[in-house]
């Protein structure tokens, strides 16, 4: 006799309450390691929801915004140390609905729990800047102003870090929020909703509504009394939501694409090269923006390279996330898997050499869920499609280099600017290639991967328009500046005239 097996129903969080969608339409949250494990049932929001989270988030800014800093900070470290005594249950939560290992899903947590206590330390300093005036018995100075309420909407491969990296910045400085979480992983952001509901903010100061990207993000995006909005996402979403918002002239930063490269140069560390080469084209399982999809060695070791790597990546354990011996979990959802079948052919057409792997894994255990070998591409040129389009999934593309300044010519050469490594141990060329990479990211002697949450996070060309996450650069995009200038002279004090 089949058991019935219940399905956990989540809500919304609109104005402190947990509530239905008003169309009352749900979709199914999948565990992509085993499709037939149902996560949960979540709301399929539309205009009606967001309006009412809006409305909710407009209200609660008017006294959350004179709240002072230091006191939204206080509620901000509560929240972190609820994150801390659940990291475990919401890491495994998040293996469950995402897939990747649970050693990463643990790293997510912290990240959201790093950025959490980083923000709420920046409540006791938003610094501005006092400077003398030109003028005498004159008093210039700086401070930043919020802004209002933030649409926020995220993506699948970071399902608690992206969030908090967009929450915890327009929170501290002020700001209320409606997130709006990818339809694949809405349980992780429900999880850190929460933690903050638990902790004390005041109703409507932060908003969860979840659904699909036409359905809730767009809705979210357009709406007149949403000032900013922070995506992050693919570059063809970025360049719709940029669309919506720039005829409005909205606050919007879009965290997009990558093709991020990392070059093997003649005098590296060969085993450190390679270990940086798997964790950084299969970690996550190549599901990262940045991701080290493309590796650019140099041809005097070049085979030893392709040799070493290409034993590394058979020898990789696909499984469920939550097994402690798995070392990669499954790609997030059918669609990403046809995406990434469909790459392996177009590289195979293309003339690049399928070094290993290539194959969608569906026998026993795998056939329940989205699984896909870790594939290497040899030989590839610069050119190819596989070389210059983000497949977002287990393919690696390695390039075979001549010099430094080739290979920071191949690194550059792509749409994408967001993270870039060099394995190197001579500090001239380390120093050469810092300077020319023309990415958001750099880093020597480690993999594309690894950013930390004080430092800004972000990239250049179609990665990104121009703003940084994490960092005090987030505190930039969620606030204004507002210079304040204070005449105690008890007279008229024309600036550029007076002086002069
Ligand atoms: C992403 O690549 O989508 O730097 C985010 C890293 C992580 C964040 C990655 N801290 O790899």
């Amino acid at each position: 006799m089949a058991t019935a097996v219940s399905v956990r129903v989540f809500k919304n969080f609109i104005n402190g309450e947990w509530v239905a969608s008003t169309g009352g339409k749900t979709h199914l949250n999948h565990n992509p390691a085993n499709t037939a494990e149902i996560v949960g049932e979540f709301p399929l929001s539309s205009q009606a929801d967001i309006d009412a989270a809006v409305s909710a988030a407009r209200e609660a800014y008017k006294t959350w915004r004179l709240v002072p800093a230091p006191k939204r900070a206080g509620i901000l470290f509560r929240v972190a140390e609820i994150l801390v005594k659940r990291k475990e249950e919401v890491s495994r939560d998040m293996t469950r609905e995402m897939g990747k290992v649970l050693a990463e899903t643990r790293g997510d947590v912290q990240e959201a729990i790093d950025m959490t206590y980083y923000m709420a330390g920046e409540g006791r300093r938003l610094f501005g800047q006092t400077t003398p005036s030109e003028l005498p018995n004159k008093f210039a100075m700086s401070v930043r102003q919020s802004v209002g309420v933030c649409g926020l909407i995220t993506p699948w491969n970071f399902p608690m870090a992206i969030p908090s990296w967009k929450m915890m910045p327009a929170l501290i400085c002020g700001n209320t929020v409606v997130l709006k979480p990818a339809e694949d992983t809405p349980l992780s952001s429900y999880h850190l909703v929460e933690a903050m509901a638990e902790a004390g903010l005041p109703p409507g100061v932060v908003n969860l509504v979840s659904g699909d990207g036409p359905g809730a993000g767009a809705p979210l995006s357009s709406h007149k009394d949403v000032p900013v909005v922070s995506f992050t996402g693919s570059t063809s979403t970025g360049r719709i939501i940029a669309q919506i918002c720039a005829p409005d002239f909205k606050h919007y930063s879009l965290e997009m694409g990558g093709k991020n490269i990392i070059l093997v140069l003649d005098d590296a560390n060969l085993d450190l090269a390679v270990d940086g080469a798997i964790w950084g084209g299969f970690g996550t399982t190549g599901q990262r923006c940045t991701a080290a999809s493309r590796i650019g060695v140099h041809k005097s070791l070049y085979k030893e390279f392709i040799t070493r790597f290409v034993d590394r990546s058979k020898k990789l354990k696909i499984g469920n996330g939550l097994d402690s011996s798995t070392d990669m979990g499954p790609v997030i959802n059918e669609q990403q898997l046809q995406t990434v079948m469909s790459y392996v052919e177009i590289g195979k057409k293309e003339g690049a050499k399928l070094l290993t792997g290539g194959h969608r894994l569906d026998q026993g255990d795998y056939a329940k869920g989205w699984f896909h070998e870790p594939t290497v591409f040899g030989d590839c040129d610069p050119k190819m499609r596989i070389a210059q389009e983000e497949i977002f999934g287990p393919v690696v593309s390695v390039i075979p280099i001549d010099n430094l300044q080739q290979g920071i010519e191949v690194a550059n050469g792509v749409p994408y600017g967001l993270s870039a490594s060099v394995y190197t141990r001579n500090v001239n060329a380390a120093f050469a290639a810092l300077r020319d990479l023309y990415t958001g990211i750099v880093y020597i002697n480690a993999p594309t991967i690894g950013a930390e949450t004080h430092l800004p996070f972000g990239g250049t060309k179609q990665t990104g328009n121009g703003h940084r996450e994490a960092a005090i650069a987030s505190i930039d995009f969620f606030t204004e500046w507002k210079s304040i200038y204070i005449d105690y002279s008890d007279k008229l004090q024309r600036a550029q005239i007076d002086n002069n």
